[in-house]
């Protein structure tokens, strides 16, 4: 049932080309210009004269939603709020009829998310859900939505389902940027294309398998790590961190590149691997001077770039390319090296990367 990988994480990691293209079709049609999403359309208009969207979520899936405020806002111009589900639904938030709230779960069973979106709904607010598994509780309380149709994820990390809320949010991001009139015919289509193109360019970044597990070889012993990164990038390196933690049980911490002169800077001496996400988008000098500051420190930085970005590899100590992609699309081809290195990390370790200690596939108590 692992279909040949040694684990269903590998197995969800390898996936993610076909998983991100099931999950496209039959919605994307890069040609006609269109995104179909019938779950959203009937709630297209109320969505693009929302105040406010709010994305709720735990985890992985909220680093989704991150992510999504990023794109959201560029897109369709519309104030984005993130926030962790344990916190909002306890925290007596301020909802007014006809905020959206866009919860966003793989298990659809999370007890957090849950709860926070059966309260807004009490107080009026329309419920999207971004969820995978069809028929769980949070698609059932949920207005309308999307499914992420990812396939069932055994593996307690979260990998394929988060690329696939990705690509989910960045086309109802599109549809709604589109029809508002925020995102102009061309940026539109382009961005159709580029969407399309994503699960080639996801397997070209699965190709450098052995060399990403020659690099956990070389870090594994590492006690603790920064991941960095900016924009559409900073979520990513959230993301990053946590699959170290939970895979590898090393240290690890992501921040926005930016803030890291706020306090982590302190840590950093020849002993500590810095990763980088640093593909090439409209933050990529910014993120630049922030790896010197690093090596200026002697971190070791391990950066996931932009394939044949020379600048960023004469500063790095070790690289990992991605195809080249427009920044909104990015992070579904940046986070795949992180999943890859933490699983290689964690395997090296020998620690039993599918079932991760303290940890249940899904957290349906509070
Ligand atoms: O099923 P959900 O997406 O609602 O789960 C949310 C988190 O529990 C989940 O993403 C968790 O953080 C994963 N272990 C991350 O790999």
């Amino acid at each position: 049932e692992k279909g040949g990988y040694d684990h269903f994480m590998l197995k969800e990691i390898f996936e993610q080309p076909q998983t991100i293209y099931d999950c496209l079709r039959g919605r994307l049609d890069a040609e006609k210009g269109t995104i179909t999403m019938s779950g959203i359309q009937k709630y297209a208009e109320q969505i693009m004269n929302a105040n406010r969207i709010i994305m709720v979520a735990c985890g992985t899936s909220w680093h989704a939603g991150l992510v999504a405020e990023y794109i959201f806002e560029e897109l369709c111009r519309i104030n984005v709020e993130v926030e962790y589900a344990s916190e909002f639904r306890y925290r007596n938030p301020v909802i007014n009829k006809g905020d959206v709230i866009i919860a966003i779960s793989q298990s659809g069973e999370t007890a957090d998310t849950l709860v926070a979106i059966e309260n807004a709904k009490k107080q009026g607010a329309i419920i999207l859900g971004v969820v995978n598994v069809v028929g769980s509780s949070i698609s059932r309380v949920s207005d309308g939505g999307a499914y992420t149709h990812a396939g069932p994820e055994i593996g307690v990390a979260s990998t394929k389902a988060f690329t696939a809320q990705l690509a989910v949010l960045t086309m109802i991001a599109l549809k709604i940027g589109y029809e508002k009139g925020t995102l102009d015919k061309d940026r539109y289509m382009r961005l159709l294309d580029e969407l399309n193109s994503v699960p080639d360019k996801v397997k070209v970044v699965l190709e450098q398998q052995e060399r990403i597990k020659a690099l956990a070889e070389k870090y594994k012993d590492a006690s603790d790590a920064l991941f960095l990164g900016r924009g559409y990038n900073f979520p990513v390196a959230l993301e990053g961190a946590l699959k170290l933690k939970e895979i590898s049980y090393i240290h690890a911490e992501g921040y926005p590149a930016a803030e890291m002169k706020h306090g982590p800077i302190a840590l950093v001496d020849e002993n500590l691997p810095v990763v980088f996400v640093a593909t090439k988008d409209s933050y990529h000098e910014k993120v630049i001077s922030n790896m010197q500051e690093i090596k200026a420190r002697k971190g070791k930085v391990i950066a996931v770039i932009t394939e044949g970005d020379e600048h960023s590899t004469s500063l790095a100590d070790d690289v990992i390319e991605v195809p080249e992609a427009d920044e909104i699309v990015a992070p579904m081809l940046s986070v795949i090296p992180l999943q890859l290195l933490s699983y290689y990390v964690g395997v090296a370790k020998g620690y039993d990367v599918d079932k991760p200690r303290n940890l249940a596939k899904s957290v349906t108590v509070e």
